[in-house]
């Protein structure tokens, strides 16, 4: 599974290329808010630390629009996909640059149904939202499954690519359905590595070594 980085702060994504687990990035219109950065400076300097894809959100609303500022962000790096949101004007720019060879990212799913839509208009991948589903009292990774054996039963090449995600259970769940991405907050991830079990054993190790007074280099 790969691991996209849901974050537009730079800094973070720096932190994490070291251990190999950034292939690619995930931003949106809240997160770039949040960075309090102009869109463009941020997704050109992530797009320069990254190899993978780098997710670029439109917010235009009718699908001219979406095309014409679809086609600006692909042009910061060659690197970027556009990321568009699932309306029906959304699904005609996604068919629209897909035939342009541009790679668009449809974002906001919520069914198995939007994410056959998505498919079908060419998108290169489908973001459905596990934990805004989970919020809401409906089951996140259950679309997950749903949407793998849609595109598994036609052979569509759309990726799954799970948003969303709150939690190592999420990141774990999605490896086991068969999700082709996840993207996930630098914390979430970093979280992986934690065991208490780890933890102690690191402590016994260390305490056994020391005892013997040897040291490898
Ligand atoms: C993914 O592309 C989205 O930016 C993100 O995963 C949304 O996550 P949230 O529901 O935590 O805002």
């Amino acid at each position: 599974m790969k691991f996209f980085i849901d974050t537009a702060e730079v800094s973070e994504i720096k932190a994490l290329i070291p251990s190999g687990m950034v292939d690619g990035v995930t931003t949106n219109p809240s997160l770039i808010a949040k960075s309090g950065r102009n869109i463009l400076e941020v997704i050109k300097e992530i797009c320069a630390l990254v190899d993978g894809p780098v997710s670029a959100e439109v917010t235009a609303t009718t699908a001219k629009d979406m095309v014409t500022e679809g086609e600006f962000l692909f042009g910061l790096a060659s690197n970027v996909c556009v990321k568009i949101p699932m309306t029906w004007d959304g699904l005609e720019a996604t068919n629209a640059l897909a035939a342009k060879g541009i790679p668009v990212n449809v974002t906001l799913c919520f069914s198995a149904a939007q994410a056959l839509l998505a498919a079908k208009a060419g998108a290169a991948f489908i973001s459905p939202f596990i934990g805004r589903l989970d919020d809401n009292g409906l089951d996140g990774l259950e679309l997950i499954e749903e949407i793998r054996t849609v595109y598994d039963n036609y052979g569509y090449e759309t990726e799954i690519l799970a948003a969303s995600i709150r939690s190592i259970g999420h990141m774990k769940d999605c490896a086991l359905i068969g999700a082709d991405v996840a993207t996930a907050p630098p914390s979430v991830i970093r979280k992986m590595a934690g065991h208490v079990l780890t933890d102690q054993g690191l402590a016994a190790f260390l305490a056994d070594w020391k005892k013997t007074g040897q040291s490898i280099l």
